[in-house]
């Protein structure tokens, strides 16, 4: 195809504004899919993704369609993901594209994902197509978002399409508006191979199958290619073109986006954002902007039935091949035995592989509660990373904790801005600016410690702005903070899967809460139970359970066998729901409990 009559293109919008409402819309209209064929929401097929009603991987597709300039043109229809967990991701999509349709509800304005995405399409030299959706809703206010879109990208009203992507209004327009002003990709027919790697997938029998921009040259089936980064060479078993199946070709021309399936075994050695080039052409320059990913949130994830630890392996590796993201390592914890300590790249990830391996896998598991990684430095100036509290050096060898730190945007109508400074605050964040989009909207800008928003951040910003306001955020890099460690101690024990690193000044409050919670959990024993949070040696709060008199069989007054045993077998039942820490049961509850404060 002659690259001046092929648009690659993206859609970027927040969540729920009608990104697969659109895509839709777009490969009815350009007779990409048959009636039959069509699904609705074809782009996001997995079924997690279709319940939480977000975007999470990028998938491509390719549409032919006939412009009023009575041309074809090759329209590739690139999708990104729609969350902050996957920034990294929407990003290598949108360096495969040369334009973006910014999609805004009309009911709902600027949100502040839109403000991020737009931000990193700008990045990208993308040019931006405003886009106005759900205009056939009463409650829409085209006018007022017409300008906050303007106050955000500059431009006029009249560069924006009104659209109904439900209805199918305006949509003829779109398509006309990406073919005239999306520009045709650059890039020499003549060059050396050069391709992005902007998403991958991995299948049972073909190994890797690679989604990819050809940026420069041409690819063609049979050639030696080498993935740059990690310098691992193959044979290009077989490329081809997206039109929700996979269509084999012979070639890939330059500015066509496809797929290329090389034989490779693991994720990793075709990573997002790799560059792909040709085996024998040693002085090649990868493409830019290419990283790897870094897990920021960690959390140990236990079997409830210790029997299912070697599934739970089994599955890690299995949700790994797909999620080159996904770290995983053995670890031990006194009260959980074994499981895995595991890396994420946010909390939406976080949640979405513990979903997918209780769901899809069946494995009950106990969660401890997530953490960030810390940089630990020594009074030797040795400096160590911590993804576990439990490893966390003693106070006395340590001469200053570092925590990540973001820039976080939180985009707001003006009257919440009060309640939602002060929950900041709590945060620990640091106020930097307020932004007004129009008058009645605006963007609070902050610094806020990651390990701040890893609990129940989200829903406590939900509830103070009754769900109006949205957030946002990138890393900022780390920060000294005045960190300790606090320790849970049941009967002189330390709980290890209950140890978190907090800021000094709420260490003592946690500790007293943390203790009251379990004290409420952990049923009475033959003996007392005594729980304690500690910093260092230092206690900060106790609570005592007191023993239990009697037994269970005592209230059958002798002779009843029967009943006796069902009584006993009962009280089986009940322990097994237990964790052991010394002599004392712990039941599975008080892990979570953590999760519950504030
Ligand atoms: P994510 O996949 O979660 O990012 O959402 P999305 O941006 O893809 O939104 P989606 O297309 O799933 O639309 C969200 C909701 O808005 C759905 O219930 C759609 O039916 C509805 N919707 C989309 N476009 C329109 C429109 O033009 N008018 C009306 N009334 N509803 C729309």
């Amino acid at each position: 195809m002659d690259s001046s009559r092929i648009r690659n293109f993206s859609i970027i919008a927040h969540i729920d504004h009608g990104k697969s409402t659109l895509a839709d819309r777009l490969l009815e209209m350009t007779s990409t899919l048959t009636p039959q064929e069509m699904q609705s929401q074809v782009l996001d097929n997995m079924e997690l993704e279709r319940e939480r009603g977000i975007t999470i991987k990028a998938h491509a597709v390719r549409m032919k369609y006939r412009a009023k300039d009575g041309h074809e043109y090759e329209l590739n229809l690139i999708d990104t993901p729609g969350h902050v967990d996957f920034t990294y991701e929407v990003s290598r999509s949108l360096a495969a594209c040369e334009g973006a349709l910014l999609i805004v509800d009309a009911t709902q304005g600027v949100e502040a994902q839109t403000v991020s995405n737009v931000l990193l399409a700008l990045e990208h030299d993308l040019t931006i197509l405003p886009i106005l959706n759900k205009i056939d809703m009463d409650t829409a206010q085209v006018e007022a978002v017409q300008q906050q879109v303007v106050d955000l990208l500059g431009g006029s009203p009249e560069d924006m399409l009104l659209i109904s992507a439900k209805k199918g209004l305006g949509v003829s327009d779109v398509l006309e508006a990406i073919v005239q002003r999306v520009p045709p990709p650059p890039g020499g027919t003549d060059q050396p191979l050069r391709a992005l790697i902007f998403d991958s997938l991995y299948d049972a029998y073909r190994g890797v199958i690679c989604f990819i921009r050809v940026v420069d040259g041409t690819l063609r089936k049979g050639m030696n290619i080498r993935f740059h980064a990690t310098g691992r060479t193959y044979e290009a078993e077989e490329v081809g073109v997206l039109r929700l199946q996979r269509i084999e070709t012979d070639t890939l021309g330059t500015g066509e986006v496809g797929y290329l399936i090389a034989g490779v075994r693991a994720i990793e050695d075709a990573r997002v954002g790799d560059t792909v080039v040709e085996a024998r052409r040693d002085a090649v320059e990868p493409l830019p902007g290419y990283k790897p990913l870094k897990p920021m949130v960690f959390s140990g994830l236990y079997p409830v039935d210790s029997d299912d630890y070697d599934a739970l392996r089994n599955a890690l590796g299995r949700l790994r091949l797909n999620d080159a993201a996904l770290l995983y390592e053995p670890e031990t914890s006194t009260a959980l035995g074994f499981g895995f300590r595991c890396g994420f790249l946010g909390l939406l990830h976080m949640e979405i592989v513990q979903e997918r391996l209780e769901r899809e896998y069946g494995i009950d598991l106990i969660t401890t509660v997530p953490n960030v990684r810390y940089e630990v430095v020594g009074k030797d100036g040795s400096v160590m990373e911590v993804e576990n509290p439990s490893s966390l050096p003693p106070a006395s060898a340590t001469e200053e904790i570092r925590e990540p730190i973001l820039a976080a945007q939180i985009l707001l109508p003006s009257e919440y801005i009060g309640a939602v400074m002060k929950l900041v605050n709590e945060r620990r964040g640091t106020y930097i600016n307020t932004e007004y989009l129009h008058t009645d909207r605006a963007i609070l800008h902050y610094e806020l410690p990651l390990g701040e928003i890893v609990t129940d951040f989200y829903d406590r910003l939900k509830s103070v702005s009754r769900g109006y306001a949205s957030f946002d955020y990138e890393h900022k890099g780390m920060r000294r903070g005045d960190l300790v460690k606090l320790d849970v101690l049941i009967n002189g024990d330390a709980l290890d899967a209950l140890s978190i690193i907090i800021h000094r000044d709420k260490a003592q409050t946690w500790g007293r809460e943390l203790c009251r919670k379990l004290k409420e959990l952990i049923p009475r024993q033959l003996f007392e139970v005594v729980i304690q949070a500690a910093i260092g040696s230092k206690i900060v709060s106790r609570e005592t359970v007191r023993p239990l008199r009697k037994n269970v069989v005592a209230k059958c007054y002798g002779g009843d066998i029967t009943r006796k045993r069902k009584l006993l077998e009962r009280q089986k039942e009940g322990k097994k729901r237990m964790k052991q820490l010394g002599k004392v049961e712990i039941p599975q509850e008080a892990f979570l409990a953590t999760l519950k404060m504030d």
